[in-house]
């Protein structure tokens, strides 16, 4: 049985064909970085009207590149919720009337469970219960996973996200959007020392995160320099920001398996792509004899693949949405529950 996925929560056009013999068939992606780059940041107006451009060739290419016919089709799955209300319709809006024509059944689907399910992709049998901290543009939380679709949420933010900080900063430093994948690259040629940035919110017993006072520090170093920043201060700034985020990332998914009495945790969203966090994560969870679970690189950003697969496990496990609606911009993890 195949199904259709549709990501447009925010600045990916992402569509996929999931098969549940075969695995994933197709993932399409559509990124609009370079149309928010000279913003800093996704502008949600254009977002949305860049999705109406590409979404309807996404899916016509899928199809016609895997010969893979719409009768074929059992069922569409799209991003209900979280994210940007306009991007969200314009996903929603395709999904429902294909469903229409086709006569198949639509399913809307959280992005984060999505996120959550992206390590699967890999045909990685995950045991429940499992610690998920995921980190993305717009989120930062750490989930117990009790079992599919029965979610605690154990620790988050209070302000910034962990991505939404490597963004601000990178353009502070003029490095443009997204700033994550900049940033570390940036890092790569820095040095130790150099400077050095707090770490938030370890000395607190809790779960949560707090990256705006970070920021402001990392602020006030690049306004003092901004007068002689070399490209060697932009690498070694980087790196000090960045060892700081990955350090606090990594302490409090530490202490949530410790706290949970969890052996293993996953890491996903766009933040879990970073090299440096996966390698160090792996290391200091390997200590407490814990494994680490991630997506593969492409998988770790808002896709497709992770939506259909995500409908697809709704389906087989009959646990579809059962609420009417068409999208809901701030759709949390627990209203699953
Ligand atoms: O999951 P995602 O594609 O979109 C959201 O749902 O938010 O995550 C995007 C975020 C951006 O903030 C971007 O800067 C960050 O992920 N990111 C990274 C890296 N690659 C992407 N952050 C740190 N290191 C990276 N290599
Ligand atoms: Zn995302």
């Amino acid at each position: 049985m195949k199904i259709l996925g549709i990501e447009t929560s925010c600045d990916e056009t992402g569509v996929a064909i999931y098969d549940d013999n075969v695995g994933l068939i197709i993932n399409k992606l559509h990124t609009q970085e370079k149309l928010h780059k000279k913003y800093g940041g996704v502008v949600p107006e254009l977002a949305s009207r860049n999705h109406i451009n590409k979404l309807i060739y996404l899916i016509k290419s899928a199809l016609q590149e895997t010969k893979i016919s719409k009768k074929e089709i059992k069922a569409i799955a799209y991003t209900a919720g979280p994210g940007l209300v306009g991007s969200l319709l314009v996903g929603a809006t395709i999904a429902h009337s294909l469903s229409f024509s086709w006569k198949i059944p639509v399913l809307p689907i959280n992005h984060l469970e999505g996120h959550l399910m992206a390590p699967m992709l890999e045909n990685e049998k995950i045991q429940y219960p499992i610690i998920a901290l995921l980190v993305s543009g717009g989120h930062t939380q750490l989930i117990k996973m009790n079992k599919f679709s029965k979610y605690d949420l154990i620790g988050e933010s209070i302000d910034d996200a962990a991505g939404e900080a490597f963004d601000k900063i990178a353009t502070l430093l003029g490095l443009g959007y997204p700033g994550g994948p900049i940033i570390s690259e940036k890092a790569k040629n820095g040095k130790t020392g150099k400077f050095i940035f707090p770490r938030p919110m370890l000395n607190q017993s809790n779960l949560n995160f707090s990256f705006s006072g970070l920021k402001t520090s990392v602020k006030k170093i690049i306004l003092k320099n901004k007068n002689n920043m070399s490209d060697q201060k932009i690498s070694d700034i980087s790196l000090a920001f960045e060892e700081s985020i990955i350090d606090v990332l990594i302490y409090k998914s530490k202490k949530a398996l410790i706290k949970t009495g969890i052996k293993n945790i996953i890491i996903t969203g766009g933040v879990s792509a970073n090299n440096k966090l996966r390698l160090k994560m792996e290391k200091e969870i390997k200590k407490i004899k814990g494994k680490v679970f991630y997506p593969k690189l492409e998988f770790c950003k808002d896709n497709g693949a992770m939506i259909a697969l995500t409908g697809m496990i709704r389906i087989k496990k009959k646990k579809k949405i059962k609420e009417k609606f068409i999208v809901k911009s701030n759709w949390k993890l627990k209203d699953l529950n």
